[in-house]
């Protein structure tokens, strides 16, 4: 299940990362030539962003499906689409779709790790077509650092991390990654990092304290922390952030993807 908890603003918050990782998105999109016609698959797809952007290129001729275990994210996503996007609540590693189905099977920040990310990579090896491409995208937390440096911004980090952990999530599998899809039966695996980063004012600038709150329960319940001082860590965080001095570095997004072997790779209509 998602990490995090199911509280109001997680919708917003999902939203507005969907946003700031757009141009990096249709990047990845352009690299790998999804246009016309295509049938691709958006995995634990949330809101529905990603899969947006395929089916703005894959139009009239194409098909689009975003599957997610959430029915709150899908209703939001359903409620967003536009062209020809089917959404269908499901589990990634299991999805109980024909196989070869796909030109793209695509998953993005799907927090599992070890063997659950194994079993996700060959259900989505299984749905792609031969020729077709998987494409994965995950988060690097390692480089998350302000400058200049903060105990809060360092607190919140540390506490990120333990409630990650505790709630089951597993570490990230980003540096991984690559590795894993060149071990898998793919071809020509390609890797594109990109950092995210924020100054004042940047939408991007309360990911951590936002991202903390969301995982308050687990946090709270494990003893890590207790509400009094997570309140106060996070407000000097929200404080020293807003700064128009201070800079952060948030996350590197690893973006890996690669063909399956036995066709022709997929091209537009
Ligand atoms: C951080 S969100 C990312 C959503 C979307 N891919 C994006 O990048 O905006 C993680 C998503 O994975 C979904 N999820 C987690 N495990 C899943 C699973 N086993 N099957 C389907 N969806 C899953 C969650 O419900 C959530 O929507």
């Amino acid at each position: 299940m998602y990490p995090l908890e199911p509280r109001a603003g997680e919708i917003v918050r999902l939203a507005a990362q969907g946003a700031w990782l757009t141009a990096e998105t249709e990047a990845l999109l352009s690299a790998i030539g999804v246009g016309p016609g295509w049938h691709c698959l958006d995995l634990a797809c949330g809101l529905g962003d990603v899969t947006r952007l395929m089916a703005a290129r894959a139009g009239a001729t194409g098909r689009v499906v975003g599957l997610d275990l959430e029915r709150r994210f899908l209703d939001h996503a359903g409620a967003c689409a536009a062209g020809s996007v089917a959404y269908l609540q499901g589990d990634a590693c299991r999805t109980g779709l024909p196989e070869a189905s796909f030109d793209l099977v695509h998953g993005r920040f799907l927090f599992t790790g070890g063997e659950r990310f194994a079993a996700l990579l060959a259900e989505a090896i299984r749905l792609v077509r031969p020729g077709g491409v998987v494409a994965l995208q995950e988060q690097d937390l390692a480089c998350m650092a302000c400058f200049p440096p903060h105990p809060a911004f360092a607190r919140l980090k540390a506490l990120l991390g333990a409630g990650l952990e505790q709630s089951g999530t597993g570490r990230s599998v980003a540096r991984r990654l690559f590795g894993m899809l060149r071990q898998a039966e793919l071809q020509d695996v390609r890797y594109r990092p990109f950092l995210v980063g924020c100054q004042a004012g940047d939408p991007q600038a309360d990911w951590l304290p936002d991202t903390v709150d969301s995982l308050r329960g687990p946090l709270l319940r494990a003893g890590l922390t207790s509400c009094a001082v997570l309140d106060e860590t996070m407000a000097a965080c929200r404080t020293h952030l807003a700064d128009p001095g201070t800079t952060a570095t948030i996350y590197a997004v690893v973006q890996v993807w690669g063909r399956k072997g036995g066709g022709e790779a997929a091209s537009a209509d």
